[in-house]
């Protein structure tokens, strides 16, 4: 595997797609066990997590379960800071719902918890989430999700769906930015 170059900036090779296999079947297995005997909402968030949500809702192999897709409105910017303001795109009716948040990385924690909130309105039976990668030093609010494939350290990667400023999210491995 070679270096990327994205913006004049270098990343070099993180996780490989084999390694992201393995995790993405481990979760499965365990979402499909504790979610055997129910009819779960996979909510992806919009638009880091679409590899990820594809990948994990088939391994999941659950007969009764459904997807559908949101998307924060947020304010720009390029810190993960920024204020989340609304949901945009949820159709289904959640209340009384088994929903399972699918994000692609947990950083602060801010988007993860203004989603729980927000979420927490419509009266779902219960709100649990799946988070492909996790930071946990970077974690300003909330807790850790049910959840986590890999824990990593305070780190800018890209790949599988993670972007920088919308390109690299179709490489298949994941990459961090490269120390000079
Ligand atoms: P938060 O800080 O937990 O609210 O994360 C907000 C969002 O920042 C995530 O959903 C990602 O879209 C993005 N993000 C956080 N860390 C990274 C990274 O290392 N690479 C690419 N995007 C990231
Ligand atoms: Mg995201």
């Amino acid at each position: 595997m070679e270096e990327v170059t994205y913006q004049g900036l270098t990343f070099e090779p993180y996780i490989r797609r084999e390694e992201i296999a393995k995790q993405v079947h481990r979760l499965a297995q365990e979402i499909k066990r504790d979610y055997a005997n129910e009819k779960p909402l996979f909510l992806c968030v919009l638009n880091g997590s679409f590899i990820f949500a594809a990948d994990l809702f088939r391994a999941c192999g659950l007969h009764d379960a459904e997807i559908t897709f949101i998307r924060f409105k947020s304010y720009e910017g390029m810190e993960s800071t920024g204020t989340v303001k609304e949901i945009m795109g949820l159709t289904e009716d959640i209340e009384g719902r088994n929903v399972l948040i699918v994000e692609d990385i947990i950083d602060s924690g801010v988007t993860a918890a203004q989603l729980r909130k927000e979420l927490a309105k419509y009266n779902p039976k219960s709100v649990k989430m799946v988070s492909l990668l996790f930071k946990p030093e970077a974690l300003t609010i909330g807790e850790a999700p049910e959840y986590v494939g890999f824990k990593i350290p305070s780190k800018f990667i890209l790949g599988y769906g993670l972007d920088l400023d919308g390109l690299a999210r179709n490489l298949a491995d994941i990459y961090v930015l490269k120390e000079k």
